[in-house]
């Protein structure tokens, strides 16, 4: 079926499994994304969660092990290495944290702006023009001429970003793209992606260890153990709506923009419990389920012995009784399908 228009990036199911050496590690299990076009998309996880993985993926570099991945209406797994190679050259820039891959040191920042564009066989004319203009986009019109070792480390990574949009690409990735800059550079590399997503309306994905990311984009996923487990989107209250109405944003808009945190549910309504929250309530591999008049209940299980052992058939205890409405049928469903495990093989 495909992608609703205002739809640029769907993964669905995403499996990466990297084999080295006869050892499997699997980089992502399973991961479920939709990012609308013209989204500005933070990404956060510990190291080693799949962020990576899942930017070279979106990024042409690499292909899934399994699942679904579609940029723009383009299903990534079907496309040949030689279409593969185009949609990398042509619909995606990326930004590297080290800036070594992403500039040519013997460049001026102007030809390195120029260099897609004259491998894409772009005008001589046009291309110096477009390089302008893209400089003047990430603030750099004064360094044209300068070459990478005579730019602050910020300048560098804005002049990787003005490389990175050079062909035009429907989708700017960025990974940890302020991981070596300090934090007042890092600050304005971040509000340059801002700034762009904002004036060209593009779409831009940036991997970050750096907790303000949330100040400066509308939504951030969180990606655990190769999957996404929560979600932060920023949401502008009634107030600030108001106030635009009545011209008056910049005195209450500060109060009126709040972040919510979600936990994500899978298309198969799998979620990931926060850790700290199942160590908080002594919560091992099992839980009970309960519908309150709130919603939906996590409770432990009351012997843990119960949760670790498995028991064997006919030995069964019945389990705590659910204090309010419980969920019907699960608890028949979890017993039938123990019994059947520990049948003799
Ligand atoms: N080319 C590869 N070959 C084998 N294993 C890999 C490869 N690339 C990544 N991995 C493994 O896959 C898992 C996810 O790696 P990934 O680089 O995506 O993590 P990350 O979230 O980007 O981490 P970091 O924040 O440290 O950059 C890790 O366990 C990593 O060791
Ligand atoms: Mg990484």
């Amino acid at each position: 079926m495909p992608e609703p228009n205002n739809i640029l990036i769907t993964c669905d199911n995403l499996v990466k499994i990297y084999k080295i050496a006869g050892l499997e590690v699997v980089a992502l299990q399973g991961l479920d994304l939709t990012v609308e076009r013209g989204a500005l998309l933070g990404i956060v996880g510990p190291s080693g969660s799949g962020k990576t993985t899942l930017l070279n993926i979106l990024g042409g570099l690499d292909r899934p092990s399994a699942g679904r991945v579609t940029v723009n209406g383009q299903d990534l797994i079907k496309l040949s290495a030689a279409a593969l190679d185009r949609y990398r050259c042509n619909q995606v820039g990326f930004v590297w944290q080290q800036v070594a891959r992403n500039l040519i040191p013997y460049l001026s920042v102007q030809e390195n702006v120029e260099l897609p564009m004259t491998v894409a066989g772009i005008r001589w004319g046009e291309k110096r023009g477009r390089a302008q203009e893209l400089l003047a986009a990430v603030g750099l019109s004064g360094r044209r001429q300068h070459r990478l070792a005579e730019l602050s480390g910020g300048e560098q990574q804005r002049a990787a970003i003005a490389v990175a949009l050079a062909n035009r690409p429907a989708l700017l990735l960025a990974d940890e793209p302020t991981g070596e800059v300090d934090s007042t550079t890092a600050q304005t590399i971040l509000e340059t992606f801002r700034r762009l997503n904002e004036t060209l309306g593009l779409t831009i994905i940036i991997v970050t260890h750096d907790p303000r990311i949330v100040g400066q984009v509308d939504r951030v996923v969180a990606i655990r153990d190769g999957k996404i487990s929560t979600e932060t989107i920023r949401q502008v209250s009634q107030l600030e709506r108001a106030m635009v109405g009545e011209r008056l944003v910049e005195e209450g808009a500060a109060e009126a923009v709040t972040y919510h945190e979600y936990v994500v549910l899978d298309s198969a309504g799998r979620l990931q419990v926060p850790r700290e929250y199942l160590e908080q309530f002594n919560i091992g591999d099992r839980t009970i389920l309960e519908v309150t008049d709130e919603g939906i209940l996590l409770r432990p299980v009351a012997d843990r012995r119960v949760a670790a052992t498995p028991l064997l058939p006919g030995l069964e205890e019945e389990p705590p009784a659910p204090r309010r409405r419980g969920l019907r049928g699960l608890w028949p469903r979890v017993r039938r399908r123990r019994s059947y495990d520990d049948r003799p093989g």
